[in-house]
């Protein structure tokens, strides 16, 4: 079985004896990875439909592991015992991520660990988090093929509101020391300067906004370039 990089990265941030909760499992091969390197204790495999959840126990009873891996249809948390340590959700959008953190406060009451691994709206992935009692303890960079997937340790607990800019590129990201990270903030300041292009003809709100937040970005690239030399 063969993990991307995206699914490996997530496993990075799993400590060894862990016992997670993989949300939106799928196929399940998460999972199914940390119990085979020894990494989790246990996993529950969750999903929302009850077809990429049979996938997974399938999967599970293939590579031997099915005897530390529970099956849970759920939405998000809701039906999961909460007797885990970490919470991993990868390959989801931020919507998806924000509805299932947002349907489980608890969360911010016990000692969970989140790794997420967001698809799609990033930047409103974390101005969310770091509105909703959360901080962003770590953040690194997988790459599989020619996308770049950040990957995100969270913790509960409130730490500093992160700025326009930041929500794209948050502090724990640039101090990650990725290899992937010039050319991620390449990448990130391209889309801006195009979404900005888009948006000049209109000069409006949007376009001020995206505007200051690509000032934002290009002075925190520099100061990159400036720490490099
Ligand atoms: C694209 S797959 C990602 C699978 C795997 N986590 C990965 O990263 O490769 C997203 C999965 O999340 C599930 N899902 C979507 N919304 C969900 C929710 N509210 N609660 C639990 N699972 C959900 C979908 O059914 C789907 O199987």
């Amino acid at each position: 079985m063969k993990l991307s990089n995206r699914l490996l990265a997530c496993c990075d941030y799993v400590n060894y004896g862990d016992r997670v909760a993989d949300v939106g499992a799928d196929h399940g091969y998460l999972g199914i990875h940390l119990l085979r390197t020894g990494r989790a204790s246990q996993v529950i495999a969750s999903d929302i439909h009850p077809a990429p959840l049979e996938s997974a126990r399938r999967n599970a009873v293939k590579f031997g592991v099915a005897d530390r891996m529970t099956f849970c249809l759920s939405d998000g948390l809701s039906a999961l015992p909460r007797d885990f340590d970490v919470l991993v959700c990868a390959g989801m959008g931020a919507d998806t991520m924000i509805h299932i953190l947002s349907m489980a406060p608890w969360l911010k009451k016990g000692q969970y660990r989140l790794i997420l691994q967001c698809q799609s709206r990033r930047p409103e992935l974390r101005r969310w988090l770091s509105e909703n009692g959360y901080t962003i303890r770590r953040e690194t960079l997988a790459q599989d093929g020619k996308f770049y997937y950040p990957v995100m340790e969270v913790l509960p607990g409130a730490g500093p509101t992160l700025t326009p800019g930041q929500c794209y590129l948050s502090p724990a990201l640039l101090e990650s020391g990725s290899p992937l990270l010039g050319a991620y903030v390449r990448r990130v300041i391209e889309g801006m300067r195009e979404s900005v292009a888009g948006l000049s003809r209109s000069g409006g709100e949007k376009y001020q906004e995206y505007l200051r937040i690509l000032e934002e970005l290009l002075e925190m690239e520099a100061k990159i370039h400036d720490n490099g030399r």
